[in-house]
């Protein structure tokens, strides 16, 4: 056996790990009175430890200062989202000017589509990829048809036939192939199904090169892979909380719009008194002027206590040392379960699992899509029973993710053997 394959080198490798003191900062999800394997990041990230502790101090100045909170205490609530800009912007790779917390990530999807999607009848055209997240593809088909279009303006880009991911070459053919029709490139930055990393700055490049805005729904990226929207010229983005920023179920969404866009009066926009100018908006008067910068998108009265969740988490970001750091625990942590997971198939002779993310690590962030080619819901099961928490999606996937901020390679380790074990137990 090599050592690589012995649980003292997964111990060896957490004794190395420069992120471990970061996992006590987390509440595991006990199973049988023991830590449970959570390999489930891309659903839901944990619950940071502080986090109740930032609650109860918006609680308590609620409790003291009632309506006077917007002004007053610690961190009035008036400009308490400035504090998350910084990080986020960071983690995101945008100006502070270029993010806004807002909303959730549908609903994001659709204000930024407001502005972005500008169909005329030469170039009304919105580009995605096949098999994108399905409230990825309400969003766009429920935006077409309020143009007065129909889905035949949706082009989607599959993978080629046998295979499962896409290649940027065909995405940016399509692109190109439609390039007169086009408004909008629509793309998800990692696919929820497969965990693939899209290119992002080459669709933006092609998309602009077609004449067509570009934006992204990050919500599988946002806090797991180093992006650059600024630099890679993304018109617009959004992304969810709640996976690998770890700020609680339904936790609230962020925006990103490009600097370039912001003097543009032609965008349209759903306004509402909170994307309002910062030093007018208590005048009450009528007539929209819109905040400068990605705070412009804002609409409504900004929710504190999601807020509050989302900085707990934000600060174990920044004090972790940031999106590099991280990036580099999870690269290893991905490769060794990746590593372990095709040598249960040596192990068996027999190709029982089958990992459809791609191999190599820059199209790829935490997750592996495993394929079970036989017993599939049954070994999702057997894991679950054992206290390895993945999900599944239909029909033979288990999602699997570890998480740099909080998982070990123990974990991946102990998850791997449960993978083998399962086999013998379903059959
Ligand atoms: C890629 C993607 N888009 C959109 C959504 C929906 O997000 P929400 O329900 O927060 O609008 C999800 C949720 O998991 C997602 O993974």
């Amino acid at each position: 056996m090599n050592y690589q394959d012995t649980l003292e080198y997964a111990l060896q490798l957490d004794e190395q790990d420069e992120l471990k003191s970061f996992r006590g900062e987390f509440l595991i999800p006990k199973h049988n009175g023991q830590d449970a394997i959570y390999l489930c990041g891309n659903s839901l990230g944990l619950q940071p430890r502080s986090a109740k502790q930032y609650i109860q101090d918006h609680l308590n100045a609620w409790e003291d200062n009632a309506v006077e909170g917007w002004f007053m205490g610690n961190d009035p609530w008036l400009s308490y989202h400035k504090q998350l800009i910084g990080p986020l912007a960071n983690i995101l790779g945008a100006k502070p000017a270029e993010i806004t917390i807002m909303n959730s990530l549908t609903v994001n999807l659709h204000l930024l589509m407001v502005s972005f999607y500008k169909p005329t009848h030469k170039r009304f055209k919105i580009l995605m990829e096949a098999g994108a997240f399905p409230s990825d593809q309400y969003a766009v088909e429920s935006q077409v048809k309020f143009h007065g279009f129909t889905q035949d303006a949706v082009i989607e880009v599959a993978p080629r036939e046998g295979e499962v991911t896409l290649r940027t070459e065909d995405i940016l053919q399509k692109i190109n192939e439609h390039a007169d029709e086009l408004a909008l490139v629509m793309f998800s930055g990692i696919n929820y199904y497969t965990g693939q990393f899209f290119d992002i700055q080459a669709i933006a490049k092609a998309a602009h090169e077609a004449g067509a805005y570009a934006g992204f729904d990050l919500a599988h990226a946002a806090g797991n892979v180093p992006v650059q929207l600024h630099n890679w010229d993304a018109d617009f983005a959004c992304w969810c909380s709640y996976k690998y920023m770890n700020s609680g179920p339904g936790g609230i969404s962020g925006a990103f719009v490009h600097e370039k866009h912001f003097t543009d009066t032609t965008l349209n926009r759903f306004a509402g008194w909170w994307g309002y100018r910062h030093d007018k908006r208590f005048l009450m008067a009528a007539g929209f002027e819109a905040e400068t910068g990605a705070e412009g998108w804002n609409v409504s009265t900004a929710p504190i206590l999601l807020l509050a969740l989302h900085k707990a988490s934000l600060d174990i970001f920044e004090r972790a040392g940031g999106l590099e750091t991280l990036r580099n625990k999870s690269e290893k942590l991905t490769g060794y379960f990746e590593y372990l997971i095709n040598g249960i198939n040596k192990k068996i002779g027999d190709d029982v699992y089958h990992i459809i993310t791609p191999k190599n690590k820059e199209e790829r962030g935490c997750q592996l899509s495993v394929v079970c080619y036989s017993n599939a819901k049954a070994i999702f099961n057997y894991l679950a029973e054992n206290g390895v928490i993945g999900d599944w999606r239909e029909p033979d996937v288990i999602r699997l993710s570890a998480v740099p901020l909080y998982n070990s390679f123990t974990d991946v380790y102990n998850a791997a053997e449960c993978l083998f074990k399962a086999i013998e137990a379903v059959k």
